[in-house]
């Protein structure tokens, strides 16, 4: 019951968000700042993924990037990302997906992330691996920083701190190591999950940007950590995700000590 309701509250979440990408009159308003966008979309489908949990599970914890936190007494937290990727899908760039993971006393123990563009729908579920459209997947062989191809994302806001997005990416393209911006966290996630990318790391991410696809990496036989290196968890801000031949050189990298 609860896989089926995570799965059919993605799905239904996707069905509304296309419905509304060849809107040109497609409402689009700034939260902080000018590109940190929110669509009727985003709440469309938030709506849909919401109208299924709570009829399913009416008492279980909740919490949505753009209606905030249903805050219930329960073991059960369903994280929401009601459509990651909003700047893409605000200017027509046909890459974003939602993502949903489901946390059980603390820990993810599912996740669910449906791009409908290319029709991809990953599945992760703890101790059973994580699937592609109901095929098992599994994070690339890389081993050689210098021959893999890296996946980053940046925030709105603290791009020029020390140590920062700016300063962390500048190493990584001086080395003339690929690092692709795909605009969707989740999706990067699962693309290393997938074996596309050989690693992933990004400063600044939110909870609803990383609870179904960490799990998606961990379970395709990767690492997660934060920039020391320590357990991930998906409520502080830093995070790499990598096949586990490359992290321990990426996290040298991030950390100015290659
Ligand atoms: C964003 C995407 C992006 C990441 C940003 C996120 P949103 O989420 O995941 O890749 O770089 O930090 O805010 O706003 O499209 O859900
Ligand atoms: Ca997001
Ligand atoms: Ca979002
Ligand atoms: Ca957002």
């Amino acid at each position: 019951m609860l896989k089926e309701t995570l799965i059919n509250a993605t799905e239904a979440g996707a069905q509304v968000m296309q419905h509304y990408f060849n809107n040109k009159n497609l409402q689009i308003n700034n939260k902080e700042g000018v590109n940190n966008l929110v669509t009727e979309a985003d709440h469309a489908s938030e709506k849909a993924i919401l109208e299924i949990i709570k009829g399913a599970f009416p008492d279980h914890f909740i919490v949505s990037e753009e209606v905030g936190e249903i805050v219930m007494d329960s073991e059960y937290k369903w994280i929401i990302d009601p459509i990651d990727g909003t700047v893409n899908y605000a200017h027509g760039i046909p890459l974003c997906c939602i993502s949903i993971g489901l946390e059980q006393a603390g820990k993810m123990i599912m996740g669910a992330v449906y791009n409908p563009f290319l029709k991809e729908f990953y599945f992760a579920e703890r101790g059973h691996g994580a699937t592609l459209n109901g095929q098992p997947i599994q994070v690339s062989g890389q081993a050689d920083l210098m021959k893999s191809c890296l996946v980053t994302g940046f925030p709105y806001t603290y791009i020029n701190e020390p140590n920062g997005p700016l300063e962390v990416f500048s190493r990584f393209i001086r080395q003339g190591i690929p690092v692709r911006r795909l605009g969707s966290a989740a999706i990067d996630l699962c693309w290393v999950a997938a074996g596309r990318f050989d690693g992933f790391y990004e400063h600044k991410l939110q909870a609803w940007d990383s609870a179904a696809g960490f799990l998606m990496v961990e379970e395709a036989g990767g690492k997660v950590t934060d920039f020391k290196g320590d357990h991930y968890s998906p409520y502080q801000p830093h995070i790499v995700a990598t096949n586990g031949k490359i992290h321990d050189d990426i996290l040298l990298w991030i950390n100015d000590k290659a």
